[in-house]
């Protein structure tokens, strides 16, 4: 009984979790640690960093695709009217997110660096411009 009634709670909690996690907590668990591997990998291929952006070993590559991948799922999330926030503004930057995302798997799996550390930087921006609109401005 005692069993039954905590494998019931853990999947309701798995549940909500998957359903309905909140924009912060997706920002904080997921967004950004993959985007500071994207960033990094990102300045570690880019050719204009000099010739030993092409060295970079396959795991790095890999982990920015993985990266990448992860950010594309939250920008679908994000597109969903659970999440979606009024204003146009929302649905550009967030549709642009994805996209960002999707351009940046592709090059880290076509291990380019130039257009892996364009698609870095693209997304860069694109934080700050839907955080501009929607993000609270507190001291952090
Ligand atoms: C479509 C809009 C949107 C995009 C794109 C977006 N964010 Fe956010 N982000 C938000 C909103 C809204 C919040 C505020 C959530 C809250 O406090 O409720 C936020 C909050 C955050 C936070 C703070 C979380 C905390 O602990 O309070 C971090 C870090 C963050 N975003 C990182 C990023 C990074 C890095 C990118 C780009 C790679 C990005 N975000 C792209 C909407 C966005």
């Amino acid at each position: 009984m005692k069993r039954a009634g905590l494998g019931i709670l853990a999947i309701v909690s798995l549940g909500l979790v998957a359903a309905t996690p909140s924009v912060k907590d997706e920002m904080k668990s997921v967004v950004e640690p993959a985007s500071n591997i994207l960033f990094s990998v990102g300045g570690e291929v880019d050719p204009a960093n000099g010739p030993d952006a092409a060295k970079v070993i396959d795991a790095r590559w890999a982990a920015a695709a993985s990266a990448a991948s992860q950010l594309r799922t939250v920008a679908a999330v994000l597109q969903t009217p659970e999440q979606a926030k009024p204003g146009d503004v929302w649905a550009t930057t967030a549709k642009q997110f994805g996209d960002l995302a999707a351009q940046a798997e592709a090059a880290a799996k076509a291990k380019d660096g130039a257009k892996l550390a364009d698609a870095a930087n693209a997304l860069g921006d694109n934080c700050t411009a839907c955080h501009a609109k929607y993000k609270p401005q507190t001291a952090s």
